[in-house]
């Protein structure tokens, strides 16, 4: 049956229109067949590294659809908790959203009944309950802190072995943001999911954030290497890659359209592979017609228009984190070369404010002290921003 457009820059991908990445999955796959129910669980930890847009979130959407669908005997319990910067102000603040999305957004392949679902909503006003009262009396990320949120897992795990269910998916997605309000979450983290087998807890892990995630947390570089025993970095697609993440969302919704392989090259080479950007141009070229090929001059047609919905949908949210002081940054770096040196820029104290842009995911870094705006398209709209 056909069906709507199967492309979205502002979504994760629907996990049947998943394309590439096989050997994440192929390790996933391996990694949940082996953490299986015990007296004493060994449940994996999985880390997905990666940059903005590169497919962070709809890798871990795929892992729930693969856990759900795949192993028709076992009984899994999953939820996919997404951070964002307001909701880690402190360590009892990242509790209190795990709680709230394991009971709002849960997942599972057994009947849920009215029963389960009153269970798991009475564990939430419980554990929130504890949480603001130890942060009441001063704990924040110490002992007690973690240990409530410990404890709360290992109730959670009650309610649903009863059940029947073996084992347990939580995500953490977008884990950067952890550190910024709390630097000693992951590591707090890290130790209450340690405990948790021994408490006969089957939870697997996952957690997904930016490539520099354990290199902040001072010091605990190492730790993080042996307890994430998967850690992968999603890379940008490389020329075959686009082409079966263009085709395969085509063929699977039933649109009878495909692309020029001219049309895919230009559009390897444009995004540079950036998955984000790739649905960016796909949604607006699948509109143009309702079935045959998508040519080269269908691209240049449509170029404008999908440059200014990727400035409206995405760039102006992203100049609207800087400060302004580095927005004057941004639009001086637009003007240089696509590699820059820092004292290219003639601002003054340009230099002290590289690292935040870097943090806030807007530049990168190089090797061998040259940097860039974090995509060409970016560095487009910064041109036409300077030039109005
Ligand atoms: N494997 C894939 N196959 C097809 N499309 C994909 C794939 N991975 C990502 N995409 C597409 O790329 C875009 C970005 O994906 P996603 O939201 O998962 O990235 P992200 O790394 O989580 O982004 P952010 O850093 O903004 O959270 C979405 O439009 C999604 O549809
Ligand atoms: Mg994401």
């Amino acid at each position: 049956m056909e069906e709507s457009n199967p492309f979205s820059p502002t979504f994760p991908v629907n996990p049947k229109y998943f394309a590439n990445r096989k050997d994440i999955l192929s390790s996933f796959r391996k990694s949940f067949d082996r953490s299986k129910k015990t007296e004493r669980p060994t449940p994996d930890n999985i880390a997905i590294l990666g940059d903005c847009g590169v497919g962070k979130t709809s890798v871990l959407r795929k892992f729930e659809a693969i856990a759900l669908e795949e192993f028709k005997d076992r009984k899994v319990f999953s939820a996919i908790i997404g951070f964002t910067p307001i909701s880690c102000n402190s360590f009892n603040s990242i509790f209190q959203k795990v709680v709230d999305e394991i009971s709002g957004n849960f997942v599972t392949n057994t009947p849920v009944t009215t029963e389960m679902r009153n269970e798991i909503k009475d564990w939430r006003t419980k554990s929130i309950g504890a949480g603001t009262k130890a942060e009441s009396e001063g704990a924040k990320r110490d002992e007690s802190a973690t240990r409530i949120f410990r404890d709360a897992l290992i109730e959670l795990w009650k309610i649903l072995e009863k059940r029947g269910i073996d084992t347990g998916l939580l995500m953490l997605d977008d884990a950067h943001y952890l550190i910024i309000g709390c630097p000693d979450a992951l590591s707090e983290i890290r130790t209450l999911f340690q405990e948790l087998p021994k408490n006969g807890c089957n939870f697997i892990l996952c957690i997904t954030g930016r490539g520099d995630i354990f290199s902040d947390v001072k010091g605990h570089n190492g730790i993080f290497a042996t307890f994430f025993n998967i850690k992968y970095t999603l890379n940008p697609f490389k020329l075959n890659e686009v082409r079966d993440a263009l085709l395969t969302p085509l063929k699977m919704s039933g649109l009878d359209l495909t692309v020029n392989e001219s049309v895919i090259e230009k559009i390897h080479d444009l995004t540079m592979g950036c998955p984000v950007f790739i649905n960016f141009i796909m949604r607006e070229l699948v509109c143009l017609k309702e079935k045959g090929r998508i040519t080269l001059g269908d691209f240049e047609k449509n170029y404008r228009t999908i440059i200014t919905s990727m400035g409206a949908e995405r760039f102006q949210s992203d100049f609207s984190i800087a400060s302004s002081k580095e927005r004057e940054i941004l639009l001086a770096m637009s003007k240089l070369s696509d590699r820059f040196s820092p004292s290219d820029i003639s601002i003054k104290d340009a230099r002290s404010h590289l690292r935040f842009l870097i943090k806030k995911g807007l530049i990168v870094k190089h090797e061998r002290g040259k940097y860039s705006l974090y995509h060409p398209f970016f560095k487009e709209y910064l041109r036409s921003l300077g030039d109005k």
